[in-house]
């Protein structure tokens, strides 16, 4: 299957009552791992690059990677989705390149880090949104401010500094016809999130569920959804690492989220956490070995576990044959006649 629009991908997670894992990607074996998870589940898959990721890889190898998951799975519908653009030129240089989705992150200025004004956050992701959805390219939009950093990339803190306000999250959506909306509920970026076990108070769930009560069409994104499993911790420090203790996001709130609305999870760390454990676990129990595929090989299949794991959980599994794809061409067809709307249903308070 050619890459699908993540638009189509969500639009269809809408009717199944489903998540779609978002899985960052920097390298071959991640990409492997999640196609290796996607075909054990039969799970649609959106796969998504940082900035950073796009420099680490050279931005053409990465791509590259990806058409060859698409060709190798034909049966898998791939979204390949631009992480946190900080600018107008970046989203464009994703587009341009082939991606099927961007995600213009207005929360923040063009340095990543400061917040930015909602005036600035609008103008810059209508833009993106004009010229995206004129190639058939779905668009992400952030409003509120996320916590935490990734890949360089966050204003920091818990992520309740900035939690989205809903009247603003409906005139954003609004004013520039977002297919996505990521919302800031309290979740951060990377594995120190929350500093005691969390009780389900943590997450401003309450904010996500008004949001999605007066934006019903909207699909809402939740970033920073990492659960951080102790158990991945744990084999990280057996194995020589030094990880402080932490939580993340308990997946019983991000089934709550998807049954309102949130139909796209940002899953990155958890991986992260599965690949280094496993690589630390051979290079530990045996510094004999050398050839990297000895300690690649686990750490593949490590993450592969995760991300199969958080499929069935977000419950995409068993939906990759459901629909057919859409060509970018005809979803393009679909923003232009409006069959494709980018006005978004506003309910009443
Ligand atoms: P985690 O750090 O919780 O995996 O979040 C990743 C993310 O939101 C990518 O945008």
């Amino acid at each position: 299957m050619p890459l699908v629009s993540m638009r189509q991908l969500l639009d269809e997670a809408a009717k199944g009552g489903y998540g779609v894992g978002a899985f960052n990607v920097n390298d071959m074996e991640q990409i492997q791992a999640i196609m290796a998870a996607a075909k054990e589940t039969n799970s649609p898959v959106i796969i998504q690059a940082s900035r950073g990721a796009r420099s680490f890889a050279q931005d053409r190898f990465l791509f590259h990677l990806i058409l060859a998951a698409a060709e190798l799975y034909p049966e898998i519908p791939i979204a390949m989705h631009q992480d946190h653009g900080n600018s107008f030129e970046t989203c464009k240089s994703a587009i341009d390149l082939g991606y099927t989705s961007v995600m213009m992150d207005g929360s923040l200025k063009e340095d990543g880090k400061t917040p930015a004004s909602f005036e600035e956050n609008v103008a810059v992701t209508k833009r993106v949104v004009d010229f995206a959805h004129e190639r058939g390219v779905t668009v992400e939009g952030e409003i509120g401010v996320l916590g935490g950093v990734e890949d360089g990339h966050g204003a920091g803190g818990t992520g309740l500094e900035h939690v989205t306000d809903p009247d603003q999250a409906v005139e954003f959506a609004e004013k520039t016809g977002v297919d996505a909306l990521a919302i800031a509920i309290g979740t951060s970026h990377g594995a120190y999130k929350f500093t005691k076990k969390p009780d389900g108070s943590v997450l401003k769930m309450d904010v996500l569920i008004a949001i999605h009560k007066r934006l019903p069409n909207t699909h809402l994104v939740m970033h920073g959804s990492s659960s951080v499993p102790k158990d991945l911790q744990d084999i990280i420090n057996k194995y020589g690492g030094k990880l402080k203790e932490t939580w993340g996001v308990p997946v019983e709130e991000i089934q709550l989220g998807i049954r309102n609305g949130v139909r796209k999870v940002n899953v990155d760390t958890d991986n992260r956490l599965a690949m280094t454990g496993a690589i630390r676990k051979v290079l530990w129990e045996t510094p004999e070995k050398f050839d990297p595929r000895d300690y690649l090989k686990p750490a593949r299949e490590a993450m592969q576990k995760v991300v199969a794991q958080r499929m069935t959980q977000f419950g995409q599994a068993g939906h990759a044959g459901d629909y057919k794809a859409v060509s970018i061409a005809e979803i393009a067809k679909g923003y232009k006649n409006g069959s494709l709307s980018t006005r978004p249903l506003v309910a009443a308070k």
